[in-house]
């Protein structure tokens, strides 16, 4: 059976795409299954930012088919891994559940990498610096990710 990630962050057009994007390019598809969501409903059906759009392509991942969508207490069922991109993402999925086995599956995607960085930030009113920062932050938690599952 195929592992299922889930990627959170809060408008799921920044920082998810990006780590549903760079995960994707580092595992099998046939093992594995990466999507992402966000806890805020701000920009359902669009596409991800064009900034992070472009610091993925600078590394050769194509992200700009993604669509938004917002997280559900579905995803709970659905997904075995959930990863938080910051502590406030990790709380609002959090209150959606009172089931220990969920919430066990959720953790801060930075916590797989040893870095003393705890948090991806949010760099939606960050210049492009900002976003190649995250790529690189996400980018590390991913390469750690995927040593471990495959
Ligand atoms: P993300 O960044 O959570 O990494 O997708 C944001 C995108 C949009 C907003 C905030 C953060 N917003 O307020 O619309």
């Amino acid at each position: 059976m195929k592992t299922k990630i889930l990627m959170v962050c809060l408008g799921n057009i920044c920082r998810s795409p990006l780590a549903e994007g760079i995960l994707k390019s580092k595992v099998n598809s046939e093992q594995i299954f990466v999507d992402s969501a966000g806890t805020a409903g701000y920009h359902i059906g669009n596409m991800p930012d064009i900034r992070s759009i472009a610091v993925a392509q600078k590394y050769g991942i194509d992200i700009h088919q993604q669509k938004c969508r917002k997280f559900s207490f579905k995803d709970f069922q659905e997904f075995d891994i959930i990863y938080a991109m910051d502590k406030s993402n990790y709380k609002n999925i959090i209150a959606l559940t009172s089931n220990k086995k969920d919430i066990a599956k959720v953790k801060l995607l930075l916590s797989e990498s040893n870095t003393e960085i705890t948090e991806v930030p949010d760099p939606y009113y960050d210049k492009d610096e900002g976003f190649e920062h995250v790529f690189q932050l996400i980018d590390k938690a991913c390469n750690a990710i995927a040593k471990k599952i495959q």
